[in-house]
């Protein structure tokens, strides 16, 4: 198959394209397209051969569930069993944006595109071209994040190519991203709503609005033995071809351990390469240096992490450093893609 690459400004939508666009999802093919979080693989959410696609482009687990992207509050109704009085209050200070809601399917949305399970995870982008996509496609349009399984999610359509190239028919290419990281999901069908993936809308932003809201315990650690409530999450994630290790602890320790290391490397003639921050990044004897913006901006290294993590995989890096990045708000998400990224590899000094 030949994938056709148009490119559609948001500030600009050509609405011919975009109507060819949601022809192609009405008549059960596959369309990437730009979010504000990053880009999707597109495929009509209520057809269960276009669910099945796209669990074959991404070569994606079936098991996985897809999230259902909608343009306006009125299509939410045909989708549920039922619209939980939490979902209306997210929805009218969250929506569009970068947060999904786990609701009670209706007998509307296939199996296929929930993985089996009766409820939905259901989100409105605020991406004016994702929206003008979804409206063409007739409403539904389900979308994982639009990289292979197991690679880190896009956040520039060169990026979509290279991964699904040849495998679906268009990829909207709409420049980068504005936050480089998936929608926060929370589940709205267990009593006290529950954060299952944490991302730009955080838990205080969410407590704002509800009240009391409990995270799912395998966020942030993977020895809990629990298995995580949103299936996605116990793959292996956004992992790097080389491997990727965090170190933890106070700066100075942390930097003269890495550079220690580094330079071993550096003897077995091994390609290194470091995330550090804005202040410490020049500091460091890797090959490649990634600079994860200052630790004041927690949304800086939000915004750059999956693309630098790609960027190591294009230069054949094969030994990885990490500064920690715990932060209290989007660096919680950060240090939850970043966590899954290393395997939870993390060493910790004193
Ligand atoms: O920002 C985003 O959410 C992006 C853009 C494209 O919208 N999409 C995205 O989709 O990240 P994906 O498929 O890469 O991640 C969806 C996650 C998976 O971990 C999946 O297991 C979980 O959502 N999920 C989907 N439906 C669910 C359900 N009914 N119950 C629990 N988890 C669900
Ligand atoms: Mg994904």
């Amino acid at each position: 198959m030949k994938t056709r690459i148009v490119e559609i400004e948001e500030e600009h939508i050509d609405q011919e394209t975009i109507r060819e666009a949601g022809e192609i999802i009405r008549s059960g093919g596959l369309v990437a397209f730009p979010t504000e979080t990053v880009y999707g693989l597109g495929g009509d959410a209520l057809n269960p051969a276009s669910s099945r696609k796209i669990y074959e482009a991404k070569g994606r687990p079936s098991d996985n569930p897809l999230i259902v992207h909608i343009a306006k509050w009125e299509a939410l109704s045909a989708i549920v069993k039922n619209i939980p009085e939490e979902a209306v209050r997210l929805a009218q200070v969250y929506w569009p944006g970068p947060l999904t809601m786990i609701l009670e399917k209706s007998d509307l949305v296939p199996a296929e595109t929930t993985g089996g399970l009766n409820t939905v995870a259901v989100r409105m982008p605020s991406h004016k071209t994702a929206l003008a996509f979804i409206e063409a496609a007739g409403g539904y349009v389900a979308a994982p994040s639009a990289n292979r399984s197991g690679r880190p999610s896009p956040t520039l359509a060169r990026y979509v190519s290279q991964d699904l190239a040849g495998r679906i028919e268009m990829i909207i290419d709409g420049g980068d991203v504005e936050l480089g990281l998936e929608s926060t999901i929370v589940d709205l069908t267990a009593g006290t709503p529950v954060i299952l993936r944490p991302g730009y809308i955080t838990r205080v932003m969410l407590e704002s609005t509800l009240g009391r809201v409990e995270e799912d315990v395998t966020i942030l650690c993977d020895d809990s033995g629990q298995a995580p409530k949103a299936p996605g999450m116990k793959y292996r994630h956004y992992a790097p071809k080389g491997e990727l290790t965090i170190i933890s602890g106070p700066q100075q320790a942390v930097t003269d351990y890495i550079n220690a290391q580094l330079d071993r490397y550096r003897t077995e003639n091994k390609k290194t390469g470091v995330i550090a921050s804005e202040a410490t990044v020049s500091a460091y004897r890797a090959d490649v240096c990634k600079n994860g913006g200052s630790r004041q901006d927690e949304s800086a290294l939000a915004r750059r992490l999956y693309r630098i993590l790609r960027e190591f995989d294009d230069e054949d890096v094969e030994i990885i450093y990490a500064e920690s990045f715990e932060g209290a708000g989007v660096g919680q998400a950060v240090m939850n893609r970043l966590l899954k990224a290393a395997g939870h590899r993390v060493t910790e000094l004193k």
